[in-house]
């Protein structure tokens, strides 16, 4: 076991742990400290090899360890560092680092288009929050950006390069998720791009995770494309028995009709479970679903501002109890 100390707070964890996990462990003991875990654009707990590429997860380590109490020298990437016993790390509590992070955020929207009012992923955009918490009133970057028209992945699943950062999620996906691979990043620098080989379509059952695990608006499901903004759906917890996933799904509902189908996200953003593409792009039928009742969005984002979760509980409340006190409003400090 080695014991860490990440903004002030003590945690011991298992060896072999990186920061990153050791944080995320810190904000699931106490939701109060969540604030310490560094964001993620790359790092994905749920796909083997990801991190490393994005930057956003820097941390100081002020001490390296009981051992050799020296500190590292540069900002390390927390999600590719693991813990040393006696380790010393400081995230939001660094003026320096915070600095540092407001760089990386201002270095990933170089090349990113701020379409944030006509792209599908608005409301659920890790990039945007990011932006939002870290990013810079202006951009330095004085040269012409890289653009890039969309493109067609198969029948279900829409490419808009211009909005990748090229964090690999869905390389990964296409790797460890899919069986025979027809996609990855061609070329290097900054002419890299997400291609499928020759235009192939990516044609398997899993290859909609793709669009769960992407972080920005790159990648979008063509079945709901324009289809509503969001935070104006009620996402609902459903299952069916699938014979190829688990079937434990979201259903983003407007009035009776299934707009769109994803995966669960845990706190962190990330899903549960990888689903099946016929739960996700065929199985549009409400009454092809159990119900389980609404879906909590437990990572701070817009769509809980509807506070729809709130009202639902209320008006079933209501029904079963007219003379119940209100439920309490919804308080950001609770997510
Ligand atoms: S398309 Fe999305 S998931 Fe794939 S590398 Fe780009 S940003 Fe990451
Ligand atoms: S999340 Fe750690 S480098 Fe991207």
């Amino acid at each position: 076991m080695a014991k860490v100390t990440i903004d002030n707070i003590e945690i011991e964890v298992p060896d072999g742990t990186t920061i990153l996990q050791a944080a995320r462990m810190i904000g699931e003991r106490n939701k109060a400290d969540r604030h310490v875990v560094p964001p993620t654009m790359c790092y994905y707990s749920k796909l083997k090899t990801s991190g490393g590429y994005c930057r956003t997860c820097i941390v100081k380590v002020t001490k390296g360890s009981e051992k050799d109490p020296r500190p590292m020298p540069k900002p390390v990437a927390s999600c590719r560092t693991n813990v040393m016993d006696g380790m010393v790390v400081e995230n939001t509590i660094n003026a320096d680092l915070i600095e540092s992070r407001k760089s990386v955020t201002e270095f990933l929207l170089i090349n990113h288009p701020l379409d944030c009012p006509i792209c599908d992923q608005a409301g659920e955009c890790h990039l945007q929050d990011l932006s939002y918490e870290n990013g810079k009133e202006a951009s330095r970057y004085q040269f012409e950006r890289r653009t890039f028209d969309p493109i067609d992945i198969g029948e279900t699943i829409k490419l808009h390069m211009t909005r990748c950062i090229l964090c690999y999620r869905c390389v990964k996906v296409a790797e460890q998720i899919t069986d025979g691979r027809v996609h990855g990043v061609i070329n290097r620098g900054d002419v890299s791009e997400i291609s499928t080989y020759i235009q192939e379509a990516i044609d398997n059952d899993f290859s909609g995770n793709v669009i769960d695990v992407c972080p920005v608006g790159a990648l979008t499901d063509k079945t709901f494309r324009f289809a509503s903004r969001v935070w104006f759906t009620q996402p609902l917890d459903a299952h069916r028995d699938c014979p190829k996933c688990s079937g434990k799904t979201v259903l983003w509902m407007k009035g009776e009709e299934v707009l769109r189908v994803t995966g669960r996200k845990d706190q962190w953003g990330e899903v549960e479970e990888f689903i099946c593409n016929t739960c996700r792009f065929e199985t549009k039928d409400k009454a092809a679903w159990t119900i389980e009742g609404p879906r909590k969005i437990d990572r701070h984002s817009v769509i809980s501002q509807g506070h729809y979760e709130r009202k639902l509980q209320q008006k079933l409340l209501d029904k079963a109890a007219p003379d119940a006190p209100s439920i309490e409003p919804f308080n950001i400090a609770d997510r």
